[in-house]
C-alpha cells in the first residue's frame, strides 16, 4: 500500500489540524489553529497528514491521521515549553544538538491499525534527518496504552517516567529516538508526499 501524505505550510496546516482534531472526541483539550500557529510560528516545524478514500465513497478522500512536531530549544520563553525542557534536562542533551518534539498526533478511529501512523512517523523522521535534527522526543501518559504500544513498535526508547502516586495511569512517560541514516534505512512504508501551502 502506498500512503498519501500532505506536508503543510503553517497557516493552512493549522486549520487542517483544528479540523481533524474534531474527530478525536476522546481527548477533551483539542488544539485550535491559533494555538498551533502560536506554538510553531518561530521555529522549525512539520505538519503532516495522511489521507484515504472513504470506504463507501471511494471518490472522496479525507484526512485520517496527523502528526505535528517542532523544534525544542535549550532556552524556551513559553512557560509550558520551558517546563518541558527542564523536565528533559537530565535525559536529553540540547547543547549543540537539534531536538524535535513530537507534539500532537493520532489516527481517526476507523482507520487505526492500518499503518497510517507508522507512515507519518517515517515521514517525520526522514524530514527531521534532512533538516539536521539529532533526536525526536515525545511525551505520553501511562494510560494511553495504544500510543505506548505504537511508540514501542516504532522503536522509541523510554527515557523518563514521572510517577503520579495514587494515579499510575496519569504518570508521564517520556520517550526518544536518536536519528541517523540507519533509522531511515529501516523504514517500511511507501509514501507519496505532496507539499501544500
Ligand atoms: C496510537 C495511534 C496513533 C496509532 O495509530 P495507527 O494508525 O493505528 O498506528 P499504525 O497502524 O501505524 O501502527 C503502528 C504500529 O503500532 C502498532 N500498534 C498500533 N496500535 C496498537 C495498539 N492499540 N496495540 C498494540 N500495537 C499497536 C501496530 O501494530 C504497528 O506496528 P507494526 O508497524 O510494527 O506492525 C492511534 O491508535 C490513536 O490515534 N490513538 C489515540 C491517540 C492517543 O492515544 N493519544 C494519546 C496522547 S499522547
Amino acid at each position: 500500500m502506498e500512503y498519501h501524505i500532505r506536508q503543510y505550510g503553517l497557516q493552512q496546516g493549522a486549520l487542517e489540524i483544528q479540523y481533524i482534531e474534531e474527530f478525536f472526541g476522546e481527548f477533551p483539550r483539542r488544539k485550535t489553529s491559533s494555538e498551533v500557529v502560536a506554538r510553531l510560528g518561530d521555529r522549525d516545524h512539520q505538519i503532516v497528514m495522511a489521507e484515504a478514500a472513504l470506504p463507501d465513497d471511494p471518490g472522496t478522500v479525507v484526512p485520517v491521521a496527523f502528526k505535528v512536531s517542532h523544534e525544542l530549544r535549550r532556552r524556551e520563553t513559553d512557560a509550558r515549553l520551558a517546563d518541558l525542557v527542564a523536565r528533559l534536562a537530565d535525559c536529553v542533551r540540547f547543547d549543540g544538538r537539534k531536538v524535535l518534539y513530537s507534539w500532537i498526533g493520532g489516527t481517526r478511529r476507523d482507520w487505526r491499525g492500518r499503518g497510517f501512523f507508522r507512515a507519518l512517523t517515517e515521514q517525520q523522521e526522514s524530514w527531521a534527518l534532512d533538516n539536521g535534527f539529532d533526536e525526536v522526543v515525545v511525551k505520553t501518559k501511562n494510560r494511553f496504552y495504544a500510543m505506548r504500544s505504537t511508540l514501542d513498535h516504532l522503536e522509541f526508547d523510554v527515557i523518563k517516567l514521572e510517577t503520579r502516586p495514587g494515579d499510575p495511569g496519569a504518570s508521564k512517560v517520556y520517550l526518544s529516538k536518536r536519528l541517523g541514516r540507519e533509522v531511515v534505512d529501516r523504514h517500511r512504508s511507501t509514501r507519496a508526499v505532496v507539499n501544500v501551502g
